[in-house]
């Protein structure tokens, strides 16, 4: 299994299967991962926070169950991060990440970060927190200690095929001058050959990837591209 706790030695690829074929999964995931992707990335969308409809724990115990070796990555893109954390645990997830808008004081009515990175860690996974396109990365500062990821979104949450949004590589490069060194860095939406340089230059160290990846004529160059992005 992936070991994430130390600065990896190049950028990871993080395969977002909001892109694949869901007719041919279990093809379009083999395909990538034999040709070096480092782990997949399930994005899951409740059409309240996000405005679009995805997977759940069934889609994960399925990846778990064809990939038994192979880090799952989950992004809870919720109204309610806690009703899922158990399940997507029990379907064989890794790592497992909520939105910071979706808690207080963000939205007075919703949920207690430090409750769901418990809950996180209680069921066995990572915990990562999620920054929008906008949103203060100094609201984590008070949690950066408990978490083992933060992700950045570079395009706002919803669709994949979206444009890489520049104007948050300066967040990306705050928390990497903060975060401590167990803390990886994940960047999602709009990563391509071109973005990955800014993103991984910036400090991102797991490039998230769905439709550069799946839509290109040689998935092998996109991954090694992303590889090198620091080259
Ligand atoms: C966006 C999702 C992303 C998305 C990335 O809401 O969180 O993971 O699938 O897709 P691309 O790489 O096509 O921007
Ligand atoms: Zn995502």
């Amino acid at each position: 299994m992936l070991d994430l706790s130390k600065p990896p030695a190049h950028p990871l690829v993080s395969v977002s299967i909001l892109s694949a074929d869901f007719c041919t999964m279990a093809t379009d995931v083999r395909d990538v991962l034999e040709r070096g992707a480092d782990l997949l990335h399930i994005d899951v969308m409740d059409g309240h926070f996000a405005p679009n409809l995805t997977m759940g724990p069934d889609m994960v115990r399925a990846l778990r169950k064809h990939f038994p070796d192979t880090f799952l990555d989950v992004h809870l893109m919720v109204q309610q991060p806690a009703r899922f954390i158990e399940p997507f645990a029990a379907a064989g997830a890794n790592q497992c990440s909520f939105h910071v808008e979706v808690c207080k004081p963000h939205w007075p009515s919703g949920s207690d970060a430090r409750s769901l990175i418990d809950a996180i860690h209680k069921a066995g996974m990572r915990a990562g927190m999620v920054l929008n396109p906008g949103t203060d990365p100094a609201s984590l500062s008070s949690y950066w200690d408990d978490l083992e990821l933060v992700l950045v979104m570079s395009v706002v949450p919803g669709f994949s095929g979206q444009k890489f949004m520049p104007e948050v590589l300066p967040t990306v490069r705050w928390l990497r001058e903060r975060l401590p060194s167990r803390t990886r860095i994940e960047i999602d939406g709009g990563i391509n050959a071109q973005t990955a340089r800014d993103a991984a230059g910036a400090g991102a160290e797991l490039l998230i990837s769905a439709s550069a990846l799946f839509g290109a004529a040689d998935r092998s160059l996109v991954i090694r591209q992303l590889h090198e992005a620091l080259r």
